[in-house]
């Protein structure tokens, strides 16, 4: 073992989505967090651009959360959550039910977003069946959408390099509409792009071809983070929601990223004014302080399930730490900050600032696209002729050696500070990735 201070042996950990030799060769390493900055381990200064990987909305190291933890851990460490409880459970549920759109006010617990989604996959199956209407097994998913790691997710989602080693072990039944990138009509939209609803009506296409008597539930999320920032053209899910609503078909958000206040509202389904059957949620729900997630339910789709079967475990699913002690301490804490900060009504007012500043990017060098919704950019850059996402890569790291962290996914850089993020922090972030993509070009034309 090293001693404390001495960098440790990196061999042993098998780093999830990363480039692990590379990164062995060139380790970035965090050492502490504080607010809007993380200090790295050689002790520079990292302003975080990205909330962590999209979940620390209240900013880091918040003692009211830390502390909450502390004083759970030493009370009640661990309970149970199959026939037994702890009322922090049901009061966390019920402080997540408050915050969710008229309706969907029942709340199961797990661990992460890919647990989410595969939870509300499983709920879409038994509502279904509990219905007499066991046949619905389908779900549609879409191209480029994200909904985690698990086989239930990268079945519905469309994300090519995280389904092709394993493609033979997804989900059997799942088709997936088109994605709604459409750079030549949509490029630097500010906010929801105007074309792109039609994209919608693919919907009718699969169910004519699959019939709709054979489809439990489509999955999308309502801004594609993961995949590159897709913001929903003006009236798509509305149309989504029409469309399924009239098919007896569920829809299902995927939230992990927008909910708790990412695009200014305490869900994407409220700040858009269009509402799914289910929502997964995971990330902000806790500050990303403790793994949790949840999925937020319309109380009829519960009532089926739960009302409707015989006496006995209603519904055959769940996880170990499903409702942990300190995770739910973690979830009163983190919404507590929230309301008492009004975080989700200042993001919404920061949006236009931050709008401003993405767009001012329109004419640095090999930029292509610029979108935005809420607190959340993407900037496309052209790709390097032969090595798609190299260009983003290099940015990433000399975003990261300027103390600024960004995210990539192939050529787009994306932008999602804390909820707390100040004016002037929104500049410096949008003037470094300028600095930055200057110093590429140059050097580039070096010879
Ligand atoms: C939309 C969406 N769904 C699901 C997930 C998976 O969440 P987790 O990594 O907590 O399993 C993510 C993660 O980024 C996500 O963005």
């Amino acid at each position: 073992m090293s001693a404390p201070g001495e960098l440790p042996d990196l061999s042993p950990l098998w780093m999830p989505f990363t480039a692990n030799r590379a990164f062995k060769t060139r380790p970035r390493l965090l050492a502490r967090a504080s607010g809007m900055h993380y200090t790295a381990a050689d002790g520079t200064q990292v302003l975080d651009g990205t909330s962590g990987l999209w979940c620390v909305n209240a900013g880091h190291c918040r003692t009211e959360i830390t502390e909450a933890i502390a004083r759970q851990a030493a009370e009640l460490d661990y309970a149970p959550g199959f026939q037994l409880g702890h009322p922090d459970a049901f009061r966390a549920a019920a402080a997540i039910a408050e915050l969710m759109p008229e309706g969907l006010d029942r709340i199961f617990f797990t661990n992460s977003g890919s647990e989410s989604v595969d939870t509300a996959l499983k709920i879409a199956l038994a509502y279904h069946r509990a219905r007499g209407e066991g046949q619905r097994t389908r779900f549609i998913g879409r191209e480029r959408g994200y909904h985690g790691a698990g086989f239930g997710g990268i079945s519905v989602g469309g994300i090519v390099s995280n389904r092709k080693a394993f493609s033979g072990a997804l989900l059997p039944a799942v088709d997936h509409l088109p994605h709604t990138h459409l750079p030549r009509d949509n490029a630097f939209s500010r906010g929801q792009p105007v074309v792109g609803t039609h994209l919608a009506d693919e919907l009718e296409r699969l169910v004519a071809l699959h019939d709709p008597s054979t489809i439990a539930a489509v999955i999308v999320e309502p801004m594609a983070g993961s995949t590159g920032v897709l913001v929903p053209p003006v009236g798509y899910l509305e149309r989504l929601r029409e469309i399924t609503s009239r098919h007896g078909i569920l829809l299902i958000f995927d939230e992990v990223i927008t909910a708790f206040g990412r695009l200014g509202a305490a869900t994407a389904s409220g700040a858009l004014g269009v509402t799914p059957d289910l929502i997964t949620l995971a990330k902000g729900i806790s500050n990303g302080v403790v793994p949790v997630g949840a999925v937020a339910a319309r109380r009829q789709v519960h009532d089926a399930i739960v009302e409707g079967a015989p006496a006995g475990i209603e519904f055959f699913h769940g996880y170990t730490y499903s409702g942990h002690p300190l995770a739910s301490a973690a979830i009163l804490a983190t919404l507590d900050i929230y309301r008492r900060e009004s975080l989700f009504e200042r993001a919404r007012s920061l949006a236009p600032l931050f709008e401003e500043a993405a767009h001012s990017l329109r004419d640095a060098p090999q930029v292509v696209d610029v979108r935005n919704l809420g607190l959340v950019a993407g900037i496309e850059l052209a790709p390097r002729d032969g090595a798609p996402g190299a260009r983003a890569a290099d940015a990433f790291q000399r975003c990261f050696d300027r103390g600024l962290l960004v995210r990539v996914t192939g050529d787009v850089i994306a932008l999602s500070p804390p909820l707390i993020v100040e004016p002037d922090q929104i500049a410096w972030m949008f003037e470094t990735l300028r600095r930055v993509l200057q110093e590429i070009d140059a050097a580039a034309g070096r010879p």
